[in-house]
């Protein structure tokens, strides 16, 4: 008899030449619920259940509390998301699942639940990095997108400016040292007293201020493309400690403004290079921080003026959603990529 992994491999081979199959595909990896059902590079259905309501007392999201909510959401989204998509499990192909990064328990309900629908439907699994996930959402805002492109992805717990030469080969020309960009907005919003997640709420406050506050660009002067933002989130603090001990009224939003006009500084001159430096005049952002529309503005407006492509996903595809992993998924299939087995693990720090 066939193991199940023989069937999914032949299974997967069958669909290698093909973009008409349905994927439903999971995302678990952090505060978000999130299933869709994609064919090639379309969403069919996209079902985002974010838990932001529920983490927002605690000023950030707690692992435990998130893997119960996934436990609790998962299986009816599914249902919504074949539903809204008019399809049944009969109709799918191949099932996709973000194995890594993020949190374990978090993680581990969608990998779970998606090789034991797989295995139970006896159906292809594909492990997906949520990393390229998010790169992968790109393809569904610009379906003719092809490698080679610059990736500057900008999340919660990464940043990265990576040379994208195919879906499974992408160089990191730069990275963070030490805090992620969104992680960094998360924590000067907290310092300033507003609400998680901080991105949004930064990005408010600095629509009503000026970028008065100089703070200070980690690595000025160095040929490096990496980025440290806990010494820009250091700095914010003390500016705002020093002014409150001294007394001094100050303006919540001149000092968030000051911070993003920092951070989305550093994120564009670094793309900018890295377009400079290896020639390739496409730029495609990604990740959560991506829907910061003063960092798609100013990357808009350098691609203009330096002469290269930027290509900006919606809002809610930079965010975390799960038909960036059907679509990554489907990326993979088309490059071979092997069926996972079932003794698929999550990653927490892939
Ligand atoms: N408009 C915005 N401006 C700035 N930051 C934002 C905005 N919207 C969301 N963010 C930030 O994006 C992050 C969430 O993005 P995302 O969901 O991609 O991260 P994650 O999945 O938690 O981390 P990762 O993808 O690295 O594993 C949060 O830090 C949030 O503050
Ligand atoms: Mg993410």
């Amino acid at each position: 008899m066939k193991s199940y992994l023989d069937i999914s491999k032949e299974k997967l081979d069958a669909l290698r030449q093909r973009d008409d199959y349905y994927i439903l595909a999971f995302e678990s990896s952090c505060d978000e619920t999130a299933v869709s059902v994609t064919k090639g590079r379309e969403i069919v259905s996209n079902i985002v259940s974010s838990q932001i309501e529920i983490h927002r007392r605690f000023g950030g999201v707690v692992p435990e509390i998130a893997s119960r909510n996934h436990a609790l959401q998962i299986d009816s989204l599914t249902k919504e998301a074949l539903d809204a998509a008019s399809v049944g499990l009969k109709d799918i192909s191949a099932v996709a699942v973000t194995y890594g990064a993020g949190l374990l328990g978090a993680l581990l309900v969608g990998v779970s639940y998606a090789k034991a629908l797989a295995y139970g439907a006896s159906l292809p699994l594909i492990a997906v990095n949520h990393i390229k996930g998010h790169v992968a959402a790109n393809f569904i805002s610009s379906p003719r997108l092809q490698p080679p492109f610059i990736a500057l992805l900008a999340s919660g717990g990464h940043t990265y400016i990576l040379a994208v030469r195919t879906f499974d080969d992408m160089e990191v020309l730069g990275s963070t040292l030490d805090d992620a960009v969104g992680e960094a907005f998360d924590k000067a919003a907290r310092v300033l007293g507003l609400p998680y997640p901080g991105g949004p709420e930064i990005e408010r406050a600095a629509k009503c201020g000026k970028p008065v506050y100089k703070l200070p660009r980690a690595f000025k002067g160095d040929k490096r493309l990496d980025f440290s933002f806990s010494g820009l989130k250091t700095a914010l603090i003390n500016t705002v400690h020093g002014m409150k001990q001294r007394g001094e009224e100050f303006s919540v939003a001149d000092v968030a403004c000051s911070f993003q006009t920092e951070a989305v500084g550093v994120l564009v001159d670094h793309t900018a290079e890295a377009v400079r430096r290896t020639g390739i005049k496409t730029v495609a952002l990604a990740g959560g921080v991506g829907a910061n529309g003063a960092l798609r503005e100013a990357l808009s407006l350098r691609g203009a003026v330096e002469g290269f492509d930027v290509l900006l996903p919606p809002k809610s595809l930079c965010t975390d959603n799960a038909a960036m992993i059907g679509v990554a998924a489907y990326e993979m299939i088309r490059l071979g990529a092997a069926p996972a087995p079932l003794s698929l693990d999550a990653d927490p720090s892939l």
